[in-house]
């Protein structure tokens, strides 16, 4: 029902967008990658469960990708986004701003720290809810190599209800997108771990949103 009826038009891009600017972790601030505390007064956090989000950006070979950024997004423990046109009625975190990115290292390699997101409900068919996600944004090696997905949680009952979901023709291409609950990076006492790994392209390649051909 929200997808495009048209065909989608390939615009061709400019020499300068595919060939610059490289990242480096020089545009990265120190706490670009934890959400609990970027946006928090000093000596505060975000409120939430807190949570570990790690994982492997690859290629369609299974080689790591270095160098990538990794820009996330999400709503606050409540469900609710930092955004002026947000209308949900649960109240905004004064410590949480809900944004940050890291670059993955010479493994592919990336890892965030954040709260646990809450789902939220959308005006689509009256009684929608969007299962607790976080949204992601993969950069290349130039801005003009960007790819967008959403990490969902296992076991989430929200999952199979949510139309967004269901507008995705294969089950394997949504299994792509939910992270797996990692004990084995869990810090007591502190965080729980969850595990998402993104492969670029191939037959095991991540759903990206602005991506949908040939599905
Ligand atoms: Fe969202």
């Amino acid at each position: 029902m929200r997808a495009p009826s048209a065909p989608l038009l390939s615009l061709p891009t400019s020499l300068g967008e595919e060939t610059g600017p490289v990242f480096g972790h020089a545009i990265l601030g120190d706490m670009d990658h934890d959400l609990v505390h970027n946006f928090a007064e000093p000596g505060e956090s975000a409120i939430g469960p807190r949570i570990i989000v790690h994982g492997r950006v690859t290629d369609e070979a299974g080689r790591p990708v270095p160098n990538a950024l990794l820009e996330v997004w999400q709503a606050n423990a409540g469900g609710r986004y930092r955004h002026k046109k947000e209308g949900y009625l649960a109240p905004l975190d004064p410590n949480f701003g809900g944004c940050g990115r890291v670059l993955t290292d010479e493994h592919g390699h990336y890892e965030f720290r954040t709260i646990q997101p809450g789902a939220y409900p959308w005006p689509n068919g009256g009684n929608d809810w969007r299962p607790a996600h976080i949204h992601f944004s993969i950069f290349g090696a130039a801005f003009a190599q960007r790819l967008i997905t959403q990490m969902y949680f296992e076991g989430d009952p929200l999952i199979p209800l949510c139309p967004i979901v269901g507008a995705i023709p294969q089950k394997d291409a949504v299994q792509s997108l939910i992270a797996e609950l990692d004990m084995s990076r869990t810090v007591p006492m502190d965080a729980r771990a969850w595990r998402f790994d993104i492969v670029l392209r191939g037959k095991r390649q991540t759903l990206f949103e602005n991506r949908l051909e040939g599905l």
